[in-house]
């Protein structure tokens, strides 16, 4: 029988909209109504291309270091590689099997299908931790899925990562900036404990230069003079995909406007092509919640073919139910159109999938380090990305790609590979993880590949005025080694221990909880205009940080409600997850000694606080034009107030901003007023005319 649901969850359910054919989510689910049939999990997993390669993987691994695993997405790498481990032995004895990914929400979408198909509860034998949520028990998890970054917190208390006998390190063709970092540590590592096990798995690699990577010259005269076990020379399995042939449709002309077009080609494969479900690829939250409106409207209009269409978006921070509907088998005369973020290239697999629709685009971070300005753009992606997207469509029986960029684009104009995050990222949580894992050669450290040193010099300048960093490029006591504790990025963790001294410390806690998760209204769905107004009921003039103060208050004096969070167009499960965010912050600040302590009405000691940790993003407004310019006063970078922002056209004279999304312009998230001059009182060495240099090593 297949098991599609833990027994005793809740199990969500796909019903019809009254009026019109659209299927929207509900609660139970009932898995007779798969479209696939029965078959049992373990002749699932015996199908998996992986399981004719179970005995040479693991031949592999006991006798090799390091190996490397290549093999097409949805081959079985990350659900059954760790239970073959696991079935040979790897984790008897108390040690644990880690397999790390670069994303939240593949760990935890991975953990929960291998815990039901080993038939065991989640966060026991099979766990996972990402960060602020731990479902694993020291005593019994064998198995544990963790993101790259939850592996370097670990290290921080365990150097050599001792409870683990073999780190599978997966979706490494990614080149998170974490992955990066743990793959250079892996590589330290290894040599002080050559009982470990690396295993370094991804869907395209270059599997060549990855092994050349883990085989230093040092080891490779090794090799040359003497037999050693394990071997040093990094093995490498090549795993074939099952794939089928994907015919790949381009556009002949560039389109204009990626989500209509991606809708208007959604309803025509579904008027004119058989069953099969449609993965769509945008690039985030707001153009997938744009393009479901789009497509729920325009199937509506559409009539009768339209009906049937389940239409879910797929992002990181979806409820565990919303999550559970991706993977829920569709039913019969039903066609799922999953519309996803990059998730879907290469980290999950969604069974049904026969059409995809790939915009050519995603989120990519990009870090300027002249203007020191990092962002979130929509960017092309790569010819490797685009490869992979259109793989997804093959995996039942041919599929179909449709890419909405011309063959001309593709062929010319497209890059071969994407850039390494390492390369386009701002560095300094980077560098003041590797001097707490007391790595002080920053530039000379084994990267896989080097991030250029004007982006490491602006890091430890950042680094040095925080006070986190001293004269000598060592953490400073307490503050830098406090600030490494706190697991959020150093200027919110800053923030946090400044306002110990301000006296404010309950209610930055709260903000630090709030930025730390990505929304906390409701994606308004057509309906911006009551969104707008349920955002003018708690706006503070002082700023957004304040505002989510005002909005941490009420939903408390709600008593928690749900309703009061549907009526006020706040998304109640982040409001939850915003709490448990908050409660582990709370202990955490206890433990630096952070006694919580609230600062009543005054709202200057919070953005005074605010300004300690973040003073690097203030700006300056410069001119009320197109609703209010304003200048970076480190870069003089011509910034503006997203409209999403309580002060968008409100334009206080000075800001310090949070993040920069990047679109026709690049506009502030999160937004706070200041006084400027508490700009030279907090960070007098940033702002001052000869700025002081670090000694960089
Ligand atoms: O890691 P790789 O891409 O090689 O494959 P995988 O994630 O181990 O997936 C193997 C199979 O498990 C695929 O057929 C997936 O559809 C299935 N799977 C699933 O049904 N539900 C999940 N949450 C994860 C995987
Ligand atoms: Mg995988």
């Amino acid at each position: 029988m297949a098991q599609f649901w833990k027994p005793g969850t809740e199990k969500p359910r796909l019903v019809e909209d009254e009026d019109g054919g659209v299927i929207f989510l509900s609660s139970s689910y009932s898995s007779s109504s798969s479209g696939y049939g029965y078959v049992s999990i373990e002749k699932q997993r015996q199908r998996l291309p992986v399981y004719k390669y179970r005995t040479a993987i693991l031949y592999l691994v006991e006798s090799h270091a390091t190996t490397i695993v290549v093999g097409e997405t949805g081959s079985g790498k990350t659900t059954q590689i760790p239970q073959f481990l696991k079935e040979a032995g790897w984790a008897d004895g108390g040690r644990v099997i880690a397999c790390t990914q670069p994303r939240r929400l593949a760990v935890q979408a991975v953990a929960s299908r291998v815990a039901e198909e080993m038939g065991v509860k989640l966060g026991e034998e099979v766990g996972y931790t990402i960060r602020f949520e731990d479902i694993s028990n020291p005593d019994l998890t064998r198995i544990k899925f963790l993101t790259d970054g939850v592996l370097l917190r670990e290290m921080m208390d365990d150097p050599l990562l001792t409870k683990y006998s073999v780190i599978m390190v997966d979706e490494a063709h990614e080149r998170s900036i974490s992955t990066d970092i743990v793959l250079g540590l892996l590589k330290k590592i290894q040599k002080r404990r050559p009982e470990l096990r690396l295993i370094i798995s991804s869907a395209t690699i270059e599997a060549k230069s990855m092994s050349n990577f883990f085989l230093s010259s040092k080891r490779r005269q090794a090799l040359e003079c003497e037999e050693l076990r394990p071997r040093l020379e990094p093995a490498i399995l090549s795993v074939e995909g099952r794939g089928f042939n994907v015919q790949i449709h381009y556009v002949e002309d560039p389109v204009r406007d990626y989500i209509q077009a991606a809708v208007s080609t959604v309803l025509l494969i579904n008027d004119k092509e058989p069953p099969g479900d449609i993965l769509v690829f945008l690039t985030g939250q707001d153009d997938i919640d744009a393009a479901i409106k789009l497509l729920t409207e325009e199937a509506r209009s559409n009539g009768k073919n339209s009906s049937g269409l389940i239409i879910l978006p797929l992002y990181s921070g979806l409820t565990r139910a919303e999550q559970d509907l991706i993977f829920s088998p569709t039913p019969k005369g039903k066609r799922k159109v999953v519309i996803s973020t990059n998730i879907a290239e290469t980290s999950l697999t969604l069974e049904g999938i026969v059409y995809v629709v790939d915009s050519g685009f995603s989120k990519q971070r990009f870090y300027n380090p002249i203007s020191d300005i990092e962002n979130l753009v929509v960017a092309p992606i790569s010819k490797a990305s685009a490869r992979q997207r259109a793989g997804r469509a093959g995996r039942l029986r041919p599929g179909m790609c449709y890419r909405l960029y011309t063959e001309e684009y593709f062929l010319n104009e497209m890059s071969v590979q994407g850039i390494p995050e390492i390369q386009r990222s701002n560095l300094v949580s980077c560098v003041i993880q590797l001097k707490a894992l007391g790595i002080d050669n920053i530039l000379g450290f084994n990267w896989p590949a080097s991030p250029s040193p004007e982006s490491m010099i602006r890091a430890l300048e950042v680094l040095f005025s925080l006070g986190v960093l001293d004269d000598d490029a060592k953490l400073t006591s307490p503050v830098g080694f406090q600030v490494a504790e706190i697991p959020l990025e150093p200027m919110i963790a800053k923030m946090i221990l400044s306002s110990n001294e301000l006296g404010c410390s309950d209610e930055i806690i709260t903000i630090a909880a709030v930025l730390s998760i990505q929304s906390i209204w409701f994606s308004a769905r057509g309906a911006q205009k009551e969104l707008d107004e349920a955002k003018l009921r708690f706006a503070a003039a002082e700023g957004d940080h304040v505002t989510f103060l005002n909005i941490y208050k009420g939903f408390l004096q709600s008593g928690r409600s749900s309703k009061w969070c549907h009526k006020n167009f706040i998304n109640y499960h982040a409001m939850k997850k915003v709490m448990e965010i908050r409660e582990q912050l709370k202990r955490i600040a206890l433990r630096l000694g952070i006694v919580l302590k609230s600062c009543e009405t005054d709202m200057q000691l919070v953005r005074k606080a605010v300004t300690a940790g973040f003073f690097a993003n203030a700006c300056r407004l410069e001119a009320y034009s197109h609703g209010g310019m304003y200048k970076t006063i480190r870069g003089s970078q011509e910034v503006y107030i997203h409209p999403s922002s309580v002060l968008f056209r409100v334009n206080p004279k000075c800001v310090i901003y949070h993040s920069l999304v990047s679109t026709d312009r690049q506009y502030m998230r999160n937004v706070i007023s200041i006084d400027p001059s508490w700009l030279t009182e907090v960070a007098p060495h940033f702002y001052q005319q000869q700025r002081h240099n670090p000694t960089i090593h």
